[in-house]
């Protein structure tokens, strides 16, 4: 397989439908962002790697940093953690109150923001320090030791951060977070802040696609690993989740600074960043980059 050319294909086909989609304009720092940047890498099984446009470029992940967290959760906590959090798609936006009150302070599952928050309170009962632990995680797994936060994003969330506060403090309430929530958000904010490349996630990902295990042993068991793939796959790109499983055939993962990281498993795991979003917020130059690479290397898991 020919990654290069098929990279070089899809930025070639791409790069003139970037001006459509909308940056997130939530916070400010995230809005200076180029909104024709667009970077794309693979990595695979074999150890070949590619990757073209912005690709070195680090850009705010966002919610593709609770992979990051559920994985070290998972880590910890094994099957108990589901007594807090669902495994279902929650057909509601990411940020969404509604649902936290219906389902009495159980999120429907780890990737909107109720869910992350619950699994930013485990890892901070086990291991104290959840920012260096996120940090230090990302940095071993992609292999890049100056893997850090972008602490202005971090300090402007925390800032403007009203409805993550509201869903914090609502946890709370329900008795469904051991810590305090100003912690607790502090925490969540900083992974959200996360900087890093379309070429160090598609690397950091890679114990998704080899059964649980990257270069340096095992992170997770591989029935975890189809956990975490199964959970990204139904609910790691929101109320769109089914169009991107239907366009895409992967299991992935979407924040709002533009970054999806997609898994086929045993094969290979692939990071795409372009700023525009959708209404749902997933990048929209994104999901059709990742659309256009599942047809033209005829793999998805379908
Ligand atoms: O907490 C928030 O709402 C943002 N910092 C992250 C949301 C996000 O990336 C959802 N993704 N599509």
């Amino acid at each position: 397989m020919d990654y290069q050319q098929i990279l070089e294909q899809i930025h070639a086909e791409i790069v003139p439908t970037l001006p459509q989609g909308r940056i997130a304009d939530y916070i400010p720092q995230l809005a200076h962002v180029n909104q024709r940047s667009f970077g794309m890498a693979v990595c695979d099984t074999q150890g070949r790697f590619a990757s073209v446009g912005d690709a070195d470029e680090r850009f705010s992940i966002q919610s593709i940093s609770k992979v990051f967290t559920l994985t070290l959760a998972m880590q910890r906590e094994g099957e108990r953690l589901w007594q807090r959090v669902g495994r279902e798609p929650s057909g509601t936006s990411f940020n969404s109150l509604v649902q936290l009150e219906f389902e009495l302070g159980i999120p429907r599952n780890p990737f909107i923001n109720a869910g992350a928050l619950v699994v930013t309170d485990v890892v901070l009962s086990h291991l104290g320090d959840a920012k260096a632990a996120l940090r230090d995680f990302a940095r071993r797994l992609s292999g890049a030791a100056d893997v850090d936060y972008d602490y202005s994003v971090a300090a402007s969330e925390a800032r403007l951060g009203y409805r993550n506060s509201a869903l914090a403090n609502f946890l709370k309430s329900f008795g469904n977070l051991e810590n305090h929530p100003e912690a607790v958000l502090d925490a969540y904010f900083h992974h959200c802040a996360l900087a890093m490349s379309c070429g160090e996630l598609s690397r950091a990902f890679m114990y998704l696609a080899r059964h649980g295990s990257n270069s340096d042993g095992a992170v997770i068991t591989p029935g975890q690993t189809k956990y975490i793939n199964s959970l990204m796959l139904t609910c790691g790109t929101y109320d769109a989740v089914g169009d991107f499983a239907y366009r895409v055939g992967l299991p992935g993962k979407s924040g709002v600074g533009g970054g999806i990281v997609a898994v086929m498993p045993g094969m290979f795991s692939v990071c795409v960043w372009a700023p525009g979003l959708n209404a749902s917020g997933n990048s929209l130059a994104g999901t059709r980059a990742l659309e256009r690479f599942a047809t033209l290397t005829g793999q998805s898991i379908f």
